[in-house]
């Protein structure tokens, strides 16, 4: 079985293939592939935009691979009524972390320790050549910070505070990280989901 990443996020690649090689023979990134599609991520939801990727990546590769895996991910924060969410990566006028960062800690510079929790989201949707799509959602809870804390990581992760680690995002190694991350709970339930099917068709 084939199976197609919808990313070329080697990090991702990898974190993915640990997860789902069980399950597919064979897994490519879209480099790996040679395809190069740019979908566009304008749905109201992380799941509406994992599919959307998920599907017309799967009908573009038109045949060569058995399933499309896809995930989108964002920072929901609480206090400002889930945003950033689905606009994570585009959230100040400039697209970039540093920017984003800003003007996160600048609409909760008012808002007290108590009320600044937030949780990471990663939806992952499997599309699959005549089959139903799976999705699953992972996420991880945390509160934000009101100083950038550590150097790892990328995004809001010098300001996503864990509280069982007693860090920021930023400041856990990217194994750490990739044991709690709201991505790698989202593969679990997807690896969980594909098991279960199995069991149910014997
Ligand atoms: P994507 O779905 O992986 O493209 O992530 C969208 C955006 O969400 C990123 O550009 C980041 O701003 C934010 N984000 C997602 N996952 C993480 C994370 O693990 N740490 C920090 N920021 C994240």
């Amino acid at each position: 079985m084939k199976l197609l990443l919808a990313t070329n996020n080697a990090h991702k690649a990898q974190e993915i293939r640990e997860i789902l090689s069980d399950s597919y023979a064979e897994i490519s990134t879209m480099r790996e592939a040679g395809i190069d599609l740019e979908v566009e991520e304008d749905g109201s939801t992380f799941s509406e935009n994992a599919l959307k990727k998920a599907v017309e990546t799967l009908a573009f590769a038109s045949g060569r691979f058995d399933a499309v895996l896809a995930d989108d991910s964002g920072l929901c924060v609480d206090a400002l009524n889930g945003a950033p969410g689905v606009y994570s990566a585009r959230f100040a006028e400039a697209h970039n972390d540093a920017a984003n960062n800003q003007k996160l800690i600048a609409l909760l510079k008012d808002v007290p320790d108590e009320r600044r929790t937030a949780r990471f989201c990663c939806c992952v949707a499997l599309a699959r050549a005549g089959m139903d799509p799976i999705i699953v959602q992972g996420e991880v809870e945390g509160t934000i910070l009101h100083e950038s804390r550590g150097k790892n990581g990328f995004g809001y992760d010098p300001y996503f505070y864990y509280a069982p680690f007693r860090k920021s995002f930023a400041e856990l190694s990217s194994d750490e990280k990739n044991a709690v991350s709201h991505r790698k709970r989202a593969l679990i339930k997807l690896r969980e989901a594909l098991d279960a099917e199995n069991r149910s068709r014997l």
